[in-house]
């Protein structure tokens, strides 16, 4: 029998797909979790695939690797998707595929199955990665196959081929988290005219129960990386766990947008990125004083730019490393330390400091320090004007020639 490999999250869909890909496809059935920093079943995830069919079942810590090759890329680039998306569940995919090719290729299977369905983005990411790292395999994904649209003909199937799936919550949510952030999709989230009901959320507290009283943070960067929480030195999970901690107790991180999905239609999606919400705030105001005018430009260019790619699902594409070598050179004194306070909803910057910042006082000062060449400014200024000056005097001409002809 042919083997495949499923990426399995434990939900009612990969659950389903075991039996689905077992009896309708007629493979045997490899399972591969990945423990991403979120979510806690994750012990009993193996148990539950073998239940439904599964003759292997792994289970894999990747939080480590997960951050390091795939959140700080992203993040020093400042790279970020539409009204505020941080890409947190993009940036897994990559991850995921990374895996589930090494243990197709460990296995000598010539399947890869994957639970998305035929309208969202991942699906589009699974397959781009696939196809990248290894053509040659094939990809199923029954979610688009099968004829099971609602979820109670799901429940039907499982009833009547005795699957266990697990319960679902009040919300019905689909929720994909890791530790860098946590995408929520629920029904009640389609109508644009309600707000989310405040148990939808996970790590975030609601503002208006936060802490009357603001925290403040010492965050230190070194070369774009963030290294140190109130001068404790951390490595970056730690960092960012500790910062999920304070902001969803300040409510801090909460995105609440309408969003263009890859395939071509609007839905409504809601983030929980306490801890990236911080740590981007305290990256742009750090590269704020040291980055050049026109690096900062660019760079704010390659922020929008890489992040349509890291949605688009082209994560391994020649133009990411590119990016990649590109925000090395932008990131290189991107070292210093930021003031961040925390109050109820939102952070804001409140001290910054660098040795490589260009913020020079004395320059800056309209007082009596400052020491700013204002006599060569006008000569600059008659420059400046130039081709606004030429342009009147053009549009005059053509004025007129409208006129008498
Ligand atoms: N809209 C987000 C994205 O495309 C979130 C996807 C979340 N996935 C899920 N299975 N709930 O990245």
């Amino acid at each position: 029998m042919e083997k495949v490999i499923l990426a399995y999250s434990g939900g009612i869909n990969t659950t389903l797909a075991i039996h689905w890909l077992r009896h309708y496809r007629n493979l045997e059935v490899v399972t591969y979790a990945a423990n991403l920093g979120f979510g806690e079943y994750f012990e009993s995830l193996g148990e539950r695939a073998l239940a439904a069919g599964a003759s292997g079942a792994h289970v894999d810590n990747l939080k480590n690797r997960f951050v390091k090759n795939y959140v700080l890329p992203s993040f020093k680039a400042g790279a970020r998707y539409g009204s505020g998306y941080l890409l947190s569940s993009a940036l897994s995919r990559p991850l995921i595929v990374e895996r589930l090719v090494k243990l197709a290729r460990e296995t000598s299977a010539n399947y890869i199955a994957h639970g998305c369905t035929g309208k969202g983005n991942d699906q589009l990411r699974f397959e781009a990665s696939i196809a990248a790292l290894a053509p040659d395999l094939q990809v199923i994904a029954p979610v688009r196959e099968w004829p099971y649209r609602t979820p109670e003909e799901r429940l039907t199937y499982a009833r009547r081929n005795n699957i266990k799936i697990p319960n679902p919550d009040k919300h019905k949510r689909s929720v994909d988290g890791n530790l860098w952030g946590i995408s929520i999709e629920a029904p009640c989230l389609e109508d644009l005219a309600s707000p989310p009901p405040e148990d939808l959320f996970f790590i975030t507290r609601e503002p208006a129960r936060a802490p009357a009283k603001p925290v403040h943070l010492k965050i230190a960067f070194k070369r774009g990386t963030p290294m140190a929480l109130d001068g404790k030195e951390m490595d970056l999970p730690e960092l960012v766990e500790a910062l999920n901690q304070i902001g969803g107790r300040y409510g801090v991180g909460r995105v609440d947008v309408v969003e263009d999905r890859a395939v071509g239609i609007k839905t409504r999606e809601v983030y929980e990125v306490p801890g990236a919400t911080i740590l981007y705030t305290a990256h742009q105001a750090l590269q704020d004083i040291v980055l050049t005018r026109q690096m900062r430009e660019f760079q704010a260019a390659v922020a929008m730019r890489y992040g349509q790619l890291i949605y688009d699902g082209f994560w391994f594409s020649p133009l990411r490393e590119a990016f990649d070598a590109f925000v090395d050179v932008s990131q290189r004194q991107i070292t210093g330390t930021v003031d961040v306070e925390v109050i109820p909803g939102a952070c804001r910057v409140i001290g910054r400091e660098s040795p490589y910042s260009l913020y020079d006082r004395r320059m800056a000062s309209y007082t009596a320090d400052d020491t700013f060449p204002h006599a060569a400014a006008s000569g600059f200024a008659q420059i400046w004007s130039m081709e606004a000056r030429l342009e009147a005097g053009r549009a005059k001409k053509s004025r007129k020639d409208s006129h008498s002809s």
